[in-house]
C-alpha cells in the first residue's frame, strides 16, 4: 500500500484515534514513519508486539529476524529501556538475554528485583541494527511510538534508562550518561533515572570504588531505596 493510500485511511475514518485504532486492529499497518501510530492506539503489549513483528517503519526491518518487543511483567513497578536487540535476542525476540542481560539480571538480584516480577524491560528500537551498530536517529524516531506505548500500558512508577541512547531516544538529552547516570529526572511527569548500560560493565571489570560497577551498584541500590518509599 503506497503512503497516500494509507494516509487516506485516516480521512475516511470518522472519529480521529478511536477509529485510527480499529483501523490498525484490523490489521492496517503504518509502514511509514511519516504515518503515526497515536498514543491509544493499542489495547495490550501483544497487540503491539504483533504490529511491530510486521512493522516496516524503518530499514532495519529489512534484516531482522524476530522484532524485539518486552519481557518481564506488564504491569510492573519499574521499567528498563535498554539501546537496541544484539544477535541473541534478534534470535529469540526477547530483550536482554545474551550477555549483557544475564549481568542485568544479577545487578536486580543483587537488590531484590526480579525481572518477572519487578520489572518491564524493553528498547529504544526493536530491530537489530546490523553488525549492533547504535541506531540512528530517523530510526529511533521511527521506533519511538512503540516505545511510548509500552511506557503508557506498562504505567512503571520508576523508569531506568541504560545508556546514553536510551537517555536521547526516549528524552531527547544529549548529555554525557558519565554525567548523569544515578541522578534523578523528570521526563512527561514520570521519575527516570540513567544509569549505565550493562553492556559497559562488561567491557570494564573492575569493581574498585569509583569503576563502572561501583557505580552501578550505588545507582541500584537508590534505585530499590525510592521504590521502597513510594510503595510505603
Ligand atoms: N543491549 C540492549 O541495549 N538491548 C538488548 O536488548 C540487548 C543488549
Amino acid at each position: 500500500m503506497s503512503n497516500e493510500e494509507q494516509l487516506s485511511l485516516f480521512d475516511l475514518l470518522p472519529d480521529g484515534e478511536a477509529s485510527t485504532r480499529s483501523a490498525f486492529g484490523s490489521d492496517l499497518i503504518p509502514t511509514s514513519a511519516k504515518i503515526p501510530i497515536p498514543p491509544g492506539t493499542y489495547q495490550t503489549l501483544d497487540q503491539l508486539a504483533n504490529h511491530c513483528n510486521k512493522c516496516d517503519r524503518c530499514r532495519l526491518g529489512d534484516t531482522r529476524i524476530h522484532a524485539v518487543v518486552g519481557r518481564g511483567n506488564p504491569q510492573a513497578p519499574i521499567m528498563i529501556v535498554g539501546e537496541a536487540p544484539g544477535q541473541n535476542e534478534d534470535e529469540t525476540g526477547l530483550p536482554f538475554v545474551g550477555k549483557a542481560g544475564q549481568l542485568l539480571e544479577k545487578i536486580l538480584a543483587a537488590v531484590g528485583l526480579s525481572s518477572e516480577k519487578d520489572v518491564y524491560i524493553c528498547n529504544v528500537n526493536n530491530c537489530r541494527p546490523p553488525n549492533n551498530r547504535v541506531p540512528k536517529p530517523d530510526e529511533i524516531a521511527a521506533c519511538k511510538p512503540y516505545l511510548l506505548e509500552q511506557i503508557r500500558l506498562v504505567n512503571p512508577k520508576i523508569i531506568l534508562l541504560t545508556g546514553a541512547t536510551a537517555v536521547k531516544g526516549l528524552t531527547g538529552d544529549k548529555r554525557g550518561i558519565t554525567k548523569i547516570r544515578g541522578t534523578w529526572m523528570e521526563w512527561e511527569g514520570r521519575l527516570c533515572m540513567p544509569i549505565l548500560h550493562p553492556a559497559y560493565l562488561l567491557r570494564n571489570p573492575s569493581k574498585e570504588s569509583g569503576s563502572p560497577k561501583w557505580l552501578m551498584w550505588q545507582d541500584i541500590q537508590a534505585v530499590r531505596a525510592k521504590l521502597d518509599e513510594l510503595n510505603s
